[in-house]
């Protein structure tokens, strides 16, 4: 029996910690384990099966670390893999344990932002092939119109560090004025993918007045929040120590230098190798 029960968070690399970040803010008691997949990053041309099974494999460690909850903080992991694991897995693996992702909070609410109906999704190339932004957000609210654009270039120049460079810029704009051009009504643009907030400052640069745009963390952290007071006894079995604990399956040097930035704290992760799991 593990000495502590952390919440797990997953990303196929540093997006999720701005999601993390965010749920500190609001649930800063709870123990905090924290995965990366850098090693087989970026997830978001990777086709439906390969980040299904990506995505299932880290649960599995999640669990094995004493995960009774674990947060894919990660779109396109929560698009493409977490309602066949939700659905199809769990019940054999423990049917106690939950596992939850980003897209259902999000969707929950993102219409109720909107003053004209009309939301755009910016998100990697698989979320927005997924559909489940549109899909969800009918659910919700069905009068409003969901338009998506994928912006491939965007995950690589911030994992590159080339964000808040001059490079940057021209990818920027062609995708905020691409998304704009198939609806002009748009006032409302979300951050569908957890690296972009790091290019938050230079999207709102280049974008006209009077459109706001929504970063997830808060929405998933207020989310997770009441998910736990509605769910006491899984709340109660998850630990509250206060512990932040994070791994990467790529290089610790290379992850805590980067990972700086996206948490706003310094972080020193250990190594988790794949095959010898
Ligand atoms: N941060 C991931 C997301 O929210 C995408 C990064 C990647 O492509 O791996 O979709």
């Amino acid at each position: 029996m593990p000495e502590i029960r952390p919440i797990g968070v997953f990303d196929s690399g540093y997006g999720g910690l701005t999601i993390l970040k965010e749920i500190i803010q609001q649930l800063p008691g709870y123990d905090y384990l924290y995965m990366g997949d850098n090693a087989r990053a970026p997830y978001g041309p990777r086709s439906f099966d390969t980040v299904y099974q990506y995505t299932l494999e880290a649960v599995h460690w999640f669990f094995s670390q004493g995960c009774e909850l674990v947060v894919l903080a990660c779109n396109t992991a929560s698009a493409k893999a977490l309602r066949t694991i939700q659905q199809r897995d769990l019940p054999h693996i423990n049917p106690n344990k939950r596992v939850l992702g980003v897209i259902r909070p999000t969707t929950e609410v993102i219409g109720s932002y909107t003053k004209t109906g009309s939301v755009g999704i910016l998100g990697t190339v698989g979320t927005v092939a997924s559909e489940s932004y549109p899909i969800e957000i009918a659910k919700f609210f069905p009068s409003v119109k969901v338009s998506q654009e994928a912006c491939p270039m965007w995950v690589p120049l911030i994992e590159n560090d080339e964000y808040d460079k001059a490079g940057a810029d021209y990818f920027v704009k062609q995708h905020l004025q691409q998304i704009l051009a198939k609806d002009p009504a748009i006032d409302t643009l979300l951050l569908g993918c957890t690296h972009y907030p790091l290019l938050l400052e230079k999207i709102k640069l280049f974008l006209p007045p009077g459109i706001q745009v929504v970063a997830q963390g808060e929405i998933v952290a207020k989310s997770l929040a009441h998910y736990l007071q509605r769910h006491p006894g899984l709340a109660s079995h998850c630990t509250q120590n206060g512990k932040r604990i994070f791994y990467t399956t790529d290089a610790t040097a290379d992850f805590d230098a980067h990972a700086t930035r996206f948490f706003g704290e310094r972080i020193q992760s250990h190594h988790l190798e794949w095959s010898k799991k």
